[in-house]
């Protein structure tokens, strides 16, 4: 089995977290997400542990709520001791409708509109991280006319393309995300940053990609951050008190992807920042990490009901399930591999290959292509793997589809934490 939470039963059932996802489909239905809260905190203490024991004091995790948005997500990584990213308002609005602390947000966003900057700063969040100059003018004239004395990072990029798919690679120079080192441009928005009366600057964001088995990456993001605090230090007496890395380690979502040491990795970074900091004659700053995927993604599992079984004779055999890219876009879009398991019989040999294909009317709506998992026949529960991130968080409502029910798993018992949108939700906002 791919993670340690996944096993079978003697009735032949995949359980997940100890419950079977069988008895789990039929109490609640499917399509449905299941979110094992005790690996979400798990890979949270991992994150919170490492970042204490290297990094210096004051060092946290932010969870990136991007990857998956919900009221129930935030005190889980609240208790955790985390803090969290939110790019928009409405990511804000969630965090503070589920009691997570305002002061403990970072406001992300490439293009947050005035009505974001006022929202982000009545809201209270404890940093914006700025996104531009404009941005930059705009807030700091807001927070003047709210009288806020607002805490903030610059997001800039260092030119890096850790060799992630195009769409989450987000730190090279040519990105529509912060401003560039390299041509001077970020030099100049620290000077500006440094201007503005109701704006305090501790330090500076950047984020390289996502799905990063390895260390180096960071270390090269570290060396040219370094390079940039240095210079920052030395024209303008400017000292960063902090540097956020970003998110972006990996998860396994098949066997043949690597298992990331998250705290190695850790260890690792922070030996190379120590090492630079101390040639480059600078303090070494507390770091800010972003973990999205990492936190949630394989302690996600969605479950689906088989539908129609047919083989296009000469071509392949298809299983048609009753979601798809309405509750997983992501295979549509990156054409991401995923691992499937007939959750009826976990017990049987996997030697039926097919494609999961989903029911909306789109013939890219698929799960999976030329797969192998035990033949199901009509009515077998069917598991995707590693769907907690970036799955519901994308969802949406192609074809009138309602969006599915998730719960959660927490030491033996499951709760419904969202429930599955009814038709009367599909039309309530039309007039
Ligand atoms: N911080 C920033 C500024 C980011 O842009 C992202 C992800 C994260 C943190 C979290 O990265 P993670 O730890 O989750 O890799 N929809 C795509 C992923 C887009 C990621 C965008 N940014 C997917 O489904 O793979």
């Amino acid at each position: 089995m791919l993670y340690d939470n996944l096993s079978v039963n003697d009735r032949g059932h995949l359980e997940v977290a100890g419950l079977d996802t069988v008895d789990l489909a039929a109490e609640y239905g499917t399509p449905l997400y299941l979110l094992d809260e005790d690996r979400v905190r798990a890979h949270c203490r991992t994150y919170v542990e490492a970042m204490r024991k290297y990094f210096p004091e004051g060092s946290v995790p932010l969870y990136a709520g991007k990857a998956l948005c919900f009221k129930g997500i935030y005190p889980v990584v609240d208790s955790e001791g985390l803090s969290a990213d939110v790019v928009s308002p409405g990511e804000i609005y969630t965090a503070l409708a589920a009691g997570f602390p305002a002061g403990k947000l970072y406001f992300h966003g490439t293009n947050k509109t005035d009505e974001d900057i006022a929202y982000g700063l009545r809201s209270r969040v404890g940093f914006f991280i700025v996104d531009n100059p404009n941005e930059l003018r705009a807030l700091n004239a807001e927070a003047g006319r709210q009288g806020v004395h607002q805490k903030i990072l610059l997001r800039v990029t260092v030119g890096l393309d850790p060799h992630t798919l195009e769409a989450i690679n987000t730190g090279r120079v040519d990105s529509q995300f912060g401003v560039p080192i390299e041509t001077g441009q970020a030099a100049r928005f620290v000077e500006e940053a440094m201007a503005q009366e109701n704006l305090e600057l501790f330090g500076f964001h950047s984020h390289i990609g996502s799905q990063i088995f390895e260390s180096d990456s960071f270390c090269d993001q570290a060396d040219i951050l370094i390079r940039f605090a240095k210079e920052m230090k030395e024209k303008l007496d400017y000292t960063a008190r902090i540097f956020n890395i970003g998110g972006g380690f990996g998860v396994r979502y098949v066997e043949s992807d690597p298992e990331v040491d998250i705290a190695g990795n850790i260890r690792e970074i922070s030996d190379h920042l120590r090492k630079g900091c101390a040639q480059a004659g600078i303090p070494m700053p507390v770091i800010l990490m972003e973990p999205g995927r990492s936190i949630v993604a394989d302690a996600g599992v969605t479950l689906y009901t088989t539908g129609g079984i047919k083989t296009v004779e000469g071509y392949r055999d298809y299983v048609t399930v009753d979601g798809g890219m309405t509750d997983n876009p992501r295979y549509a879009l990156y054409k991401s591999a995923y691992t499937v398991l007939n959750a009826s019989h976990a017990d049987q040999a996997a030697d039926f290959t097919c494609t999961i294909a989903g029911r909306c009317c789109e013939s890219g709506d698929r799960i999976a292509e030329e797969i192998q998992i035990a033949k199901p026949r009509r009515g077998d529960i069917i598991a995707v793997l590693t769907t907690g991130a970036y799955n519901y968080a994308m969802s949406m409502n192609y074809n009138r589809v309602p969006r599915p029910a998730l719960v959660m798993l927490h030491e033996g018992t499951a709760r419904l934490a969202v429930r599955r949108q009814t038709f009367e939700d599909l039309v309530a906002c039309e007039l």
